[in-house]
């Protein structure tokens, strides 16, 4: 199997939709592919028909003992699709736990599926930081990261280009990360002006642009991509583009993608972590503890009410003598 990552700092900037119109777009090049939902938010579905009560997915088959390969639906287009799927509020914390505790998690998984070797497995991830995004990236033999063409998605890009430089960029087979720039907007000059500030960023290649189009979100209320809509718009146009310039990223097949050995918990280099997003939990490294300078914090606070209470003891000692 070849794992694609769909990845990004921030939410919200078309990530659902970039996997799964490349996942039709890839399907119709003769590729099976399968497009795996690792967002909680488990809105890839909604792309391929799924209906927002729909209950099964990842997520309850992970943390119930479920088979992977059970809860693997198939689309109209013909690719299959694994949803997060719903989940309580007891067992989402009992799941990230686990995949906090596993480094191999997603790998252990995906190999479970026993994909054909030329299969693409398409993978959408949480925005942010988070343990899931860096098995993502230890698992992925190729990955895209999708921005908008402003001025926050132009903020954010050196922090997600740390964070796969760090878990994708280092392992064996690794090839250059690229990037989408998503909604684009020719008539608007602040976005033209932040597109070139994203492809004037060294080291980064944008792979391709996806125009901001009404059909893209049409299709989704209807729950298809733009690339099954019949209506021929330039979002579609775009992203079949764009799929295309993706299958020449892609080994042949019959052509063995590298094996994916790093350690999602294991990152070879050495820079900090990029602080994106998310909570507190996700801005330290792993394992550790909280910061010291908190703890110092608290115990100044402690003595200073001590000594502020021992000097009013004292005053009211002497006034009432
Ligand atoms: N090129 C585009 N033109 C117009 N709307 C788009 C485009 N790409 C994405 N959208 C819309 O933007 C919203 C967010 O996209 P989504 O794929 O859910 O983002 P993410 O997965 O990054 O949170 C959706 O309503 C989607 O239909
Ligand atoms: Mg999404």
């Amino acid at each position: 199997m070849i794992v694609v990552a769909v990845v990004s700092a921030k939410g919200g900037v078309g990530k659902s939709t970039m996997a799964a119109n490349l996942a039709v777009a890839l399907s119709r090049h003769a590729r099976a592919v399968l497009a795996v939902d690792l967002d909680p938010q488990n809105a890839l579905h909604l792309h391929f028909g799924g209906q927002p009560q729909d209950i099964a997915g990842l997520s309850r088959a992970s943390v119930g003992g479920t088979a992977w390969g059970e809860v693997v639906t198939r689309a109209a287009s013909g690719v299959r699709v694994l949803p997060f799927g719903q989940i309580n509020e007891v067992d989402l914390p009992t799941l990230e736990r686990r995949i906090a505790d596993d480094p191999h998690w997603l790998s252990t998984q995906l190999r479970s599926l026993d994909l054909p070797a030329d299969a693409v497995v398409i993978l959408d991830t949480p925005p942010g930081v988070s343990h899931t995004l860096r098995q993502a990236l230890a698992v992925a033999d190729r990955v895209i990261s999708v921005v908008l063409a402003d001025a926050a998605s132009y903020a954010t890009l050196p922090q997600i280009e740390n964070l796969i430089r760090r878990h994708y960029g280092a392992k064996p087979g690794s090839v250059e990360s690229v990037c989408i720039v998503n909604q684009v907007d020719a008539t608007s000059r602040l976005s033209r002006e932040a597109l070139q500030l994203i492809e004037g960023v060294p080291g980064m290649r944008v792979l391709g642009r996806v125009r901001a189009d009404r059909s893209v979100s049409e299709a989704l209320a209807h729950g298809q991509t733009v690339v099954e809509s019949a209506q021929d718009s330039v979002g579609r146009q775009d992203l079949l583009q764009c799929a295309e310039q993706v299958l020449q990223l892609l080994p042949a097949p019959g052509q063995q993608a590298p094996e994916a050995t790093a350690d999602a918990e294991a990152p070879v280099e050495t820079q900090p972590e990029p602080t994106v997003v998310l909570g507190d939990e996700d801005r330290r490294p792993q394992g550790q503890a909280a910061p010291k300078s908190r703890k110092a914090g608290v115990y100044r606070l402690m003595a200073a009410l001590l000594c502020a209470a021992l000097v009013l003891l004292i005053v009211l000692w002497i006034r009432t003598r």
